[in-house]
């Protein structure tokens, strides 16, 4: 298998996705495979994170590859005005593969089109997040058992949040009808309502976060209104509180029904949402350790269920 570089998930086929979930259930499986023997993982993070770093970093670990990077730019000669053009061609000179996070949409492409190792995009800007849409997807089989014929509604920034517009592409692979749920200022950018429009994909808008909208969801996944994308700061504060969910707007949802969000949460669901048992977020984020043994495992040109034949 040859390397290969996930900067969108728009570039994975129908085919790619669903051997990336196999792959993600055989990692589930068998999470302390040592594939990974003699490879070294680059975790370059320009922006904050919890969840996608550390899952990245023990999906490594874990297989038993080694692990350099940072979480602090600030720390590095990016502070004294190294190029990120010159930080991927060094990093590369050390490592197998670069795993990223940038605030500029576009920084990961850019960074393939720098070097010739692999590259995964753990975020850009406003623009994609394929990791997170492949434990997205991965979570979604698991609870639902299928990708078709389920419903899914978003709900919160879908105008900022790369993870919608991600998983919105994802999707689109299957036949699933979508319900966006937001607020004018955060609605669902034209591109992606063009995308829907194109594609014969199902779908509506609405700015009422209606208990007949949950109950007639499988998927609800709601999203954090990001104020660090905000430009104005005064209509951050207007908007940021809009939609919150509450353990007592579920009483008419159905059983199948799970509760998603790619978190950090802030106010959008309550906790006392979170011992119903069709709060699903924290296994969610759990299933990223296997989503993205997948990911770094295709980078990497590695068939995992090979290996071990
Ligand atoms: N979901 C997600 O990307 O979380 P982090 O920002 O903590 O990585």
């Amino acid at each position: 298998m040859k390397t290969q570089s996930i900067v969108s998930i728009a570039t994975l086929s129908k085919q790619d996705i669903l051997s990336l979930l196999r792959e993600a259930e055989w990692f589930e499986n068998h999470p302390n495979s040592k594939i990974l023997d003699g490879k070294v993982v680059a975790t370059l993070f320009f922006e904050p994170s919890t969840r996608t770093r550390l899952s990245f970093e023990t999906a490594v670990n874990r297989l038993g590859g080694r692990i350099i990077g940072f979480s602090d730019p600030a720390a590095t000669s990016t502070s004294k005005g190294e190029t990120l053009k010159d930080t991927i061609k060094m990093v590369s000179n050390y490592v197998d593969l670069i795993v990223m996070r940038h605030y500029l949409e576009g920084a990961a492409q850019y960074a393939t089109e720098v070097t010739d190792i692999p590259v995964i995009n753990a975020g850009d800007g406003a623009h994609q997040h394929p990791s997170q849409t492949m434990l997205d997807l991965y979570s979604i089989y698991k609870t639902q058992g299928r990708l078709d014929d389920i419903t899914v509604t978003m709900v919160g920034d879908l105008k900022y949040g790369r993870t919608v517009h991600s998983l919105l592409q994802a999707l689109s692979h299957f036949r699933v009808k979508f319900r966006f749920v937001a607020c004018d200022e955060l609605r669902m950018p034209r591109e992606f309502i063009d995308f829907c429009e194109t594609q014969g994909i199902d779908y509506c808008e609405s700015t009422d976060f209606s208990e007949d909208i949950i109950n007639d969801t499988d998927i609800l996944y709601m999203t954090r209104v990001q104020r660090e994308r905000f430009v104005d700061l005064a209509e951050y504060e207007r908007v940021k509180d809009l939609y919150t969910l509450h353990n007592a707007m579920l009483g008419g949802s159905r059983e199948n029904l799970r509760i998603l969000h790619p978190l950090p949460r802030v106010n959008e669901i309550n906790v006392d949402v979170d011992d119903n048992p069709k709060a699903y977020y924290f296994q969610q984020a759990r299933n990223g350790l296997f989503a993205r043994q997948a990911m770094i495992c295709r980078c990497l040109g590695i068939n995992p269920m090979n290996q071990f034949k």
